[in-house]
C-alpha cells in the first residue's frame, strides 16, 4: 500500500503544477547563434507569439515547413510577408535572386541554411555581408518582424525549393 507521506507528497506536486508553480518537464529552449559571430541571438518567446512560434524556440523545428510542403495554398502566407517585408527587392519577388542571392537553390551562403534554425538566424540576426537583421527582438524594434513571419517566409522558401538533393527540413 502506499504511505500516507508518499500520498501527500503526490497530492502536493499535483496542487503546485496546477498552480503552475512547477514546469511538467524542464524545457530545453532551442539555443540561437548570430550568423555573424556567433554570439547568443536574443531571441526568447513573447506574450503575443502564436503557438507555431512557441513552439520553434523550444524545439528548433519550424511547424510551417512540414505545412506548406503538403499545401501550396497554405504556403502563400510566406509568400505575402517576403513581399510585405520587401524581401523581394534584393532576392526578387520568388527568391529566385536578384540584387542579392537566390534562397531556393542548393548553394547556401552558410552550410548551416539547410537547416531552418540556422536559416532563422541569418534572418533574425544577418549576416556581415550585406543582410541586415530582422527580428524585432534582434533589432529591439517593434515594427520589425515577429518570429511567426520568419517562420511563414521559411516555410514558403522551403516549399519553393529548386536545388536537388537531400531536404534535411523536412525530416
Ligand atoms: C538590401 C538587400 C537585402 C534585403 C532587403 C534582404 N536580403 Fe537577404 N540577403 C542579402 C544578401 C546580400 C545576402 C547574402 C549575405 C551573406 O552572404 O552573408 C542575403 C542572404 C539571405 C539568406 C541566405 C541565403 C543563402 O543562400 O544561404 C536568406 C535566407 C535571406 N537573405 C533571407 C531574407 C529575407 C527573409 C529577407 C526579408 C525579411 C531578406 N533576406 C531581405 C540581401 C538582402
Amino acid at each position: 500500500m502506499f504511505s500516507n507521506k508518499a500520498v501527500k507528497a503526490t497530492l502536493f506536486g499535483s496542487l503546485l503544477v496546477l498552480a503552475g508553480l512547477m514546469p511538467l518537464q524542464a524545457s530545453a529552449a532551442c539555443q540561437f547563434v548570430s550568423t555573424k559571430d556567433g554570439s547568443p541571438l536574443p531571441v526568447k518567446v513573447a506574450e503575443d507569439d502564436t503557438p507555431e512560434a512557441k513552439q520553434f524556440i523550444e524545439t528548433c523545428i519550424n511547424p510551417y515547413t512540414k505545412i506548406f510542403a503538403a499545401d501550396p495554398e497554405k504556403a502563400k502566407q510566406g509568400k505575402r510577408k517576403f513581399a510585405y517585408y520587401s524581401c523581394t527587392q534584393c532576392h526578387g519577388a520568388n527568391a529566385g535572386g536578384q540584387t542579392a542571392v537566390s534562397i531556393i537553390d542548393d548553394r547556401w551562403q552558410y552550410a548551416k541554411h539547410d537547416t531552418d534554425k540556422g536559416m532563422f538566424e541569418t534572418i533574425a540576426g544577418g549576416t556581415n555581408m550585406g543582410m541586415m537583421a530582422w527580428h524585432k527582438q534582434v533589432t529591439n524594434n517593434p515594427e520589425m518582424v515577429p518570429t511567426d513571419d520568419i517562420l511563414k517566409i521559411i516555410g514558403w522558401l522551403r516549399a519553393s525549393y529548386q536545388g536537388g538533393g537531400d531536404k534535411p527540413w523536412l525530416k
